[in-house]
């Protein structure tokens, strides 16, 4: 049960925000780029009609999920024919973060919206498909430049957030092998989880964000 939660801080914050944005802004066909294990499955279904997950052949996680598979440079669909996509905790593993964004751009409807999650602060994951790390100002620069309007980009967390779940993560990998019968880590981790959720309500300076959701729209053709 400790272990089922160790994750929980970002994970909650992630989901809630991606809720909130899917209530306004995703309808219709939705695709899901890069999806992994599409865990947004039921998250997403109360919005969406159809929810389609692409990722590439070389996925080291489980494909059993995977509606399409292909690049998300090169996406196996015509123009124009999604109303929403998603895409979380892919950009950084794109060695062509401008192209994957293009291919979005064309395959969405006029007026279509599409979600993605992109860290600033973390550490490497999926190694060694692990490119980049995105500041705010270079994510407005690189969804203008293709032709996307954002209609809105949050930083999901401050200091206390990403230091305490970096922390956190960094106290897990040392609580392995034969060390794992020291459950009190488990119970630190837990609680440091706890204060930092608090410290940030309290004190969310953006500049130390984990990660930023953004809302970008196709624009409509007048
Ligand atoms: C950190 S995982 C995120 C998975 C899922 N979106 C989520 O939020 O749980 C990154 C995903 O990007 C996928 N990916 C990496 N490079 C890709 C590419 N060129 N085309 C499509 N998917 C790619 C990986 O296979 C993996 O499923």
């Amino acid at each position: 049960m400790v272990r089922e939660l160790k994750k929980i801080l970002v994970d909650h914050i992630h989901d809630q925000k991606l809720k909130q944005y899917a209530a306004i802004y995703l309808n219709g066909r939705l695709i899901d780029i890069g999806c992994g294990t599409k865990v947004y499955r039921n998250l997403l279904a109360p919005y969406v009609d159809e929810h389609l997950g692409l990722d590439h052949e070389e996925t080291i996680h489980d494909k059993s999920n995977i509606d399409i598979f292909g690049s998300a440079y090169k996406i196996p669909v015509a123009d124009e024919s999604f109303d929403s996509a998603v895409c979380t905790a892919v950009l950084e593993h794109l060695e062509e973060p401008e192209q994957a964004l293009r291919e979005c751009h064309r395959i969405l409807k006029p007026g279509g919206v599409a979600i993605y999650s992109v860290p600033f602060i973390w550490h490497l994951h999926e190694e060694p498909r692990d490119f980049y790390r995105y500041s705010k100002y270079g994510l407005e620069y690189l969804f203008g430049k293709v032709g996307f309007e954002i209609l809105d980009i949050q930083a999901l967390s401050g200091f206390w957030v990403t230091f305490g779940q970096l922390f956190v993560y960094n106290l897990y990998r040392l609580n392995r092998g034969p060390l794992r019968w020291f459950r009190i880590i488990d119970a630190i981790g837990l609680l440091i989880q706890g204060f930092a959720y608090i410290l940030d309500h309290i004190d969310k300076s953006e500049r130390w964000t984990w990660m930023y959701m953004v809302v970008a729209k196709k624009p409509d053709v007048s």
